[in-house]
């Protein structure tokens, strides 16, 4: 059995930036808008009463993968982060292994760059200002991925002031309350989704939001009114139907499907954008495995290409 190459959270991050990580996510998404890029539903396993775990597989561009990852949400209690996992990537000419990756990083830097890439296709002309709603760590990363597409004034908001600080130092953006956050041109929550973040009231005419926390049944960011407000776009209509923001509107009869636009028909020019400059955009981000798929064959070849280390290991 040949060597299979291993990239830790740390060489994953140094392999693929921001900007390199944007730039694979919306190739993807034009890649299986094309039908190059094939992906079968994600498939949970529930580990009750602790939580679940996820597999999914992806395949193009001469690569297979599988990412299998875990929502424990009482993990930090232990000790323990809540989201930790694998990604495995083949040879899809052979079915060999050929990279095993840390599923932390992958999935940080992919959630980041599809709220840039939805930013770019979606927001109005001009938008230059980013608030985040929940500086965690894949609001730390959308943050970031949004910084790298430009935004250089951005405002961070979080209950934990700490995280916003954290993030807005880091970034060179201010801290500022929900209001000033959501005043912000594009606006991105990644909270865990357990309360409205965003209501109809807050909508203005002109602004982006990205709604990335709402990844699972149970969980969303604003309400039903709000979204049915939005002119609509999403990752996937089937996982953002059961399990993300649009599932409330949806079984509430506020939003059919023919008023919600795929993200890669609008990145292929299959569809119309942004209906104009006074409509609130919102797209629903429940995170796919071909955006797993990019930074994972980005990571790849940069190691391939020698502008990573990589540790190996023989199965
Ligand atoms: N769409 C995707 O592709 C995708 C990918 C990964 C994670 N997620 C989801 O994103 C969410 C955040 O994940 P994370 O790993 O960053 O979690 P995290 O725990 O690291 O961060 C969440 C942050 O939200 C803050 N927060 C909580 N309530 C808030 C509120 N009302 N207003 C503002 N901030 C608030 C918390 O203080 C915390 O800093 C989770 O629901 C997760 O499942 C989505």
């Amino acid at each position: 059995m040949p060597e299979i190459a291993v990239l830790d959270h740390d060489a994953v991050l140094s392999a693929v930036s921001p900007a390199a990580a944007i730039a694979a996510v919306r190739e993807g998404f034009l890649a299986h808008q094309r039908g190059e890029w094939a992906m079968p539903a994600k498939v949970y396993l529930d580990s009750p009463p602790f939580g679940d775990f996820r597999a999914m597989p992806a395949r193009g561009g001469g690569l297979a993968l599988l990412k299998w990852i875990t929502s424990f949400p009482g993990n930090p209690a232990r000790g323990l982060p809540t989201v930790t996992g694998v990604v495995c990537l083949s040879d899809a000419r052979t079915g060999e292994p050929l990279m095993l990756l840390d599923a932390r990083s992958v999935t940080a830097l992919r959630t980041g760059a599809v709220a840039a890439v939805a930013a770019d296709a979606l927001a109005a002309p001009g938008a230059g200002t980013a608030g985040i709603v929940g500086c965690g760590l894949h609001g730390a990363w959308t943050a970031r991925c949004l910084a790298a597409a430009g935004y250089a004034q951005g405002v961070c908001h979080d209950p934990d002031g700490a995280a916003a600080e954290r993030l807005a130092a880091e970034l060179g953006w201010r801290t500022g309350s929900r209001a000033d956050a959501l005043a912000c041109d594009v606006v991105s929550c990644v909270t865990p989704g357990h309360e409205p973040v965003v209501e109809a009231g807050d909508l203005r005419p002109g602004m982006h939001l990205n709604m990335l926390g709402a990844d699972g049944p149970g969980k969303a960011e604003a309400t039903p009114a709000a979204v049915a407000s939005c002119a609509l776009f999403c990752d996937e209509w089937e996982q953002a139907v059961h399990g993300g923001e649009l599932t409330g509107a949806v079984a509430a009869g506020l939003v059919r499907r023919e008023q919600v636009t795929p993200l890669g028909d609008v990145l292929a020019g299959a569809a119309p954008g942004r209906p104009g400059p006074d409509a609130a955009t919102l797209f629903d981000s429940t995170g796919l495995a071909i955006q797993d798929l990019a930074v994972a064959a980005a990571a790849h070849a940069a190691w391939r290409e020698g502008r990573v280390g990589a540790q190996s290991v023989r199965l």
